[in-house]
């Protein structure tokens, strides 16, 4: 089995044949997971705006609109991208169409895997046992962590939810007694989740992504996001439909 992480969206090269778990832990996959958790009945992710606009118009007022541009609620969406608005109450048997400036669009160019799961710290050790089992089926298994990153740079979120994924992949390879490859950057963001897993808010605050949503008031969404296993579902992006849903 190979593990290999990517550290931005736009560094993902061909996936087919591979496994991908997909994270932006600040803030869209906590988002989807979330919402997902809480009963929506699917979530799909676009790149634009007018993207959303535009299908939110086929669903005839249906579907709920979510997202950000600059970290801020969209003019005349529903949501924002606060994993906390996406309540039971407000989401449950919805379908939310979602926007945002990384996360959505690196989920799209992951597109070519053969799985193509969502991961962030409140589903972690989930989203890792059920990558396994996907990627396994595979002739050549690997599972690939795409980072959603920030504007295509590096994001110290991202790598340390991959480095804890990435331990738990590990732990479990190690207890099957499976042979495993890890590329150079796993093996890096698991020491850095190592380093630092008792205290993810010490290592989090020097990433430029953490400054600019607590300067913007989201404090509370970071503290929801660093959470670790408390959700155990997860979701499965069909390219077929375009949709995140529980995987079964
Ligand atoms: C994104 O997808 O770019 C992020 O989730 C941005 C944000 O935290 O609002």
């Amino acid at each position: 089995m190979k593990i290999e992480v990517y550290p931005t969206c736009d560094s993902v090269k061909d996936l087919s044949g591979k496994t991908a778990i997909v994270i932006d832990v600040l803030r869209a996959t906590s988002v989807i997971t979330t919402a997902l958790f809480n009963g929506s009945k699917s979530v799909i992710p676009v790149l634009s705006v007018d993207d959303a606009l535009n299908l939110a118009g086929e669903y005839e007022g249906g579907a709920l609109l979510g997202g950000e541009r600059g970290g801020v609620k969209i003019p005349g969406f529903d949501l924002g991208n606060s994993p906390l608005e996406y309540k039971k109450e407000l989401v449950a048997g919805k379908t939310v169409i979602l926007t945002t400036s990384n996360g959505t669009r690196a989920i799209k160019a992951s597109e070519s895997a053969e799985h193509v799961l969502i991961g962030c710290f409140l589903n972690a050790s989930a989203v890792a046992e059920k990558a396994l089992e996907l990627a396994s089926r595979s002739e050549s298994p690997c599972v690939v962590v795409v980072c959603a990153g920030t504007l295509g740079e590096f994001s110290l979120d991202d790598a340390a939810c991959a480095g804890l994924i990435v331990d738990y992949l590990a732990s479990i390879l190690e207890r099957e007694k499976e042979t495993s490859k890890f590329s150079d950057l796993a093996f890096a963001c698991r020491e850095l989740f190592l380093k630092y897993q008792n205290d993810l808010k010490a290592l989090i605050s020097h990433a430029a992504h953490y400054r600019r949503l607590v300067r913007l008031g989201f404090e509370r969404d970071i503290d929801y996001c660093l959470q670790m296993d408390v959700i155990d579902c997860v979701p499965v992006y069909d390219r077929k439909t375009s949709e995140v849903k529980i995987g079964s």
